[in-house]
């Protein structure tokens, strides 16, 4: 798992053309490059947050986007967000967990972490992806099994690996989402649904200043360049667009498209 890819432009971007979306955390930061570089390339985007403002400016900003206003750690508020976003895309084919709760701010060493903020923590970058995957399987599986694909990237992070001092909840949580996605991959392949967790490193954007404030911020990467990789990640896990088809053309929302529409350049890494 935690494949490293190359920051190439996408190769074959016919695969993302009405391809269904949904991203969570995708007003700020990761989610929102995921967001635009998506429907961008012609993808049907659906994006979650918990601010209503701010949903509210990134639809605004992706044209075609639909945001919904949800707390990913909130139980009552999964099953009305899965409805929202298998009703506006008419199905799904890719879910990208990227919304994440860092625990104690300022980050704290564990003896000094309140069980509250572990449980935050926990719900928002464990329970949370879970409940929401759960709630999607069946349309991701549907989508799979009409021959579209389906994926699941689960943002991960090094701290899912290393034992950073003052980064338990967070990393913990993130360890717990990285074992999750490996065994629901070895699950869910003969399903015809993909898990991908994929470490982003460390990126230019509010959750690092919040939890690193002093960082040197010319050392970290534009979100951009982690958005493109995951995009090449999820185009690598669906179908080769065109297999099912002897004239080379695959159906996706409706469209009959050309196969391989070739290397779309997205600008420098
Ligand atoms: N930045 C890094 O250096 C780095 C490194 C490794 C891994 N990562 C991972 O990359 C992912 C993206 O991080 P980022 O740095 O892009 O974060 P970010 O800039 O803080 O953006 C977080 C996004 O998630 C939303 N969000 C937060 N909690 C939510 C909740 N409970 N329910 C729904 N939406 C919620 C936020 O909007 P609202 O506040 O309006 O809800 C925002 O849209 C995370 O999984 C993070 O752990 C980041």
């Amino acid at each position: 798992m935690n494949p490293r890819f190359s920051s190439d432009a996408i190769t074959n971007p016919a695969v993302l053309r009405d391809l269904r979306v949904a991203v969570t955390g995708g007003t700020s930061g990761l989610g929102l490059a995921l967001a635009g570089a998506l429907a961008g390339q012609g993808a049907r985007v659906a994006f979650v947050a918990r601010h209503a403002d701010a949903v509210r400016r990134t639809e605004l900003a992706f044209p075609g986007t639909h945001g919904v206003v949800a707390d990913v750690s909130r139980k009552e508020d999964i099953h009305p967000a899965a409805v929202q976003i298998t009703g506006v895309l008419r199905g799904l084919d890719v879910l990208v967990n990227n919304a994440s709760s860092l625990g104690p701010v300022p980050l704290a060493l564990l003896a000094d972490t309140q069980c509250e903020d572990v449980e935050h923590a926990l719900a928002t970058n464990v329970v949370g992806p879970f409940r929401l995957t759960k709630a999607l399987f069946g349309a991701l599986a549907s989508s799979a099994r009409e021959g579209r694909g389906a994926v699941v990237v689960n943002v991960s992070s090094d701290a899912a690996i290393h034992a950073y001092p003052t980064w338990g909840a967070y990393g913990a949580s993130k360890a717990a989402l990285h074992h999750l996605t490996r065994i629901w991959d070895e699950e869910a392949r003969s399903e015809g649904v993909r898990f991908l967790s994929i470490d982003p490193g460390d990126m230019d954007t509010p959750l690092h200043a919040l939890a690193v404030p002093d960082a040197d911020r010319a050392t970290l990467r534009h979100p951009d360049a982690a958005a493109r990789e995951i995009v090449r990640a999820i185009v690598d896990a669906l179908p080769p667009i065109g297999d099912e088809h002897a004239t080379g053309v695959v159906e996706r929302g409706g469209a009959l498209h050309p196969r391989g529409d070739a290397n779309v350049g997205w600008g420098p890494a």
